[in-house]
């Protein structure tokens, strides 16, 4: 089983962005955190960012065929990005969205996610955890049904 962790804008910049909003905690740490975990439950992760909405998306579109679940944090593209959303939709695949802050408790320009109504599911608000518990979950999407 093969799963995308993709990450969008300015999340390069975890770890001194904003750290009262999403903590401490590098994109690199999450990734290694994430490899780690992947080794023990025995699934193989692919794990990228890019502050590019069109690369995100090829990313999208290349994953159909190679990847089993993708793990979506869309950071600011989230709200804005139907390009995002039709590449989700195109390739077919379970997403998992994701954030590492409660949006709901934020802006209300953060209430809305593009990604939610074609997406298998959300993870939102437990900070650097949301990734732990997307991958925890990306096993029981397959294991189950790929359908939500
Ligand atoms: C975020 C929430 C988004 O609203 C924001 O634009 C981000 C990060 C999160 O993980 O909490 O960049 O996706």
């Amino acid at each position: 089983m093969k799963i995308l962790f993709l990450n969008g804008p300015n999340l390069n910049l975890l770890g001194q962005r904003e750290p009262e909003i999403y903590g401490r905690t590098t994109l690199a740490e999450i990734e290694a955190k994430i490899r780690q975990r992947a080794v023990t439950i025995g699934v193989e992760v692919d794990f990228r960012q890019s502050n590019l909405e069109g690369e995100l998306v090829a990313w999208i579109q290349q994953a159909k065929g190679k990847f089993d679940v993708i793990v979506l944090n869309a950071a600011a593209y989230t709200h804005t990005s139907i390009a995002l959303r039709d590449a989700i939709v195109a390739v077919g695949l379970p997403v998992i969205e994701i954030h590492i802050s409660n949006v709901h408790k934020r802006e209300e320009f953060r209430h809305k996610s593009l990604m939610a109504p074609v997406c298998y599911g959300q993870i939102i608000g437990f900070g650097a955890d949301s990734y732990v518990l997307a991958l925890e979950a990306s096993v029981n999407v397959t294991a189950a049904s790929k359908a939500p």
